[in-house]
């Protein structure tokens, strides 16, 4: 009997973009489909765990057994992860955190005033939802993403060490967004290594095998 992989773990997971609203009927986002980090969400409860999956505005249906708590902006994001997180042994967060939110939403529909200047937005910094976990004392153990147009292993090594998450994860270019393959470039304390292009659901075992194996290191 070989037990699964993260039998008896919790694994909390941030997927897809967020929203981030100007007015009640507009807002900021960006084209994160979510692909990615629902896949992990599938292959960490195949291997044992239990998930629970923080997503933004996406259309991708529940992996089995996955508990899912749906939010809009990364304030929602923030909030719901940061009460969740010391319950957890692993945080993934592959969701795409919009930087920035309009200071203010409008609480009515924008018009235009016939002046024609458009209107200007004070814009505000949303908070760091995986540097405020990886800040935690005795929180779970942070993989972060990182998706770059260029020097991606510089850049993710950066972002490990800003971040303070033993594990960063480079999507290995162009465009990951919306697409059905990918290739990771996992990078730690150790070194990095590549997963080869393969469909996410496959790249998601892989990457699930390999935070296995850094939780349980004495494991044969
Ligand atoms: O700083 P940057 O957005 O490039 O870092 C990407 C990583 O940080 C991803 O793992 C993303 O989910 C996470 N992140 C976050 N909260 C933010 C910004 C990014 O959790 N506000």
């Amino acid at each position: 009997f070989q037990p699964k992989a993260l039998a008896g773990r919790r694994v909390l997971i941030t997927a897809g973009p967020t929203f981030e609203a100007i007015d009640p009927v507009r807002g900021i986002t960006n084209h994160s489909s979510g692909k990615m980090g629902f896949a992990i969400a599938r292959a960490a409860q195949e291997a044992g765990a239990q998930v629970t999956l923080v997503a933004g505005p996406v259309h991708q249906p529940t992996p089995a057994h996955v508990r899912r708590i749906d939010v809009q902006s990364a304030q929602q994001m923030h909030d719901a992860v940061l009460p969740l997180a010391g319950a957890h042994d692993v945080f993934i967060a592959t969701a795409a955190v919009a930087d920035w939110r309009p200071a203010a939403a409008a609480g009515q529909k924008l018009k235009k005033d016939g002046s024609g200047r458009p209107p200007a937005f004070e814009m505000v910094e949303n908070p760091d939802i995986l540097a405020a976990v990886a800040r935690l004392d005795d929180g779970p153990y942070c993989i972060g993403f990182a998706a770059e147009s260029h020097d991606l292993l510089r850049h993710a090594q950066e972002k490990r060490a800003r971040k303070n998450v033993p594990l960063l994860v480079g999507n290995i270019g162009p465009a990951t967004f919306g697409q059905d393959t990918n290739a990771l470039l996992l990078v730690d304390a150790h070194g990095h290594r590549e997963l080869p292009q393969a469909d996410k659901l496959t790249l998601a075992r892989q990457l699930v095998a390999e935070i296995a194996l850094r939780l349980n290191p004495s494991t044969p």
